[in-house]
């Protein structure tokens, strides 16, 4: 089971046991902690790279 949290103005940490898929259901490897970008910003898709920082995202 994941548990999901919005960070304030920042990515959403996704925690627990999960699997990620990309847009074409092909796994994308990651461990049991990640930051995912919601802001569209990041240069690493899906996951954050802290760029929502200095695109003044807000959320
Ligand atoms: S939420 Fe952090 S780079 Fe988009």
């Amino acid at each position: 089971m994941a548990n999901l949290n919005l960070l304030k103005d920042g990515p959403i940490q996704v925690k627990g046991d999960f699997s990620l898929k990309d847009s074409e259901g092909n796994d994308v490897d990651c461990k049991n902690v990640v930051f995912l970008c919601r802001c569209g910003a990041s240069s690493n898709k899906p996951f954050c790279d802290g760029a929502h920082k200095g695109a003044n995202f807000s959320g």
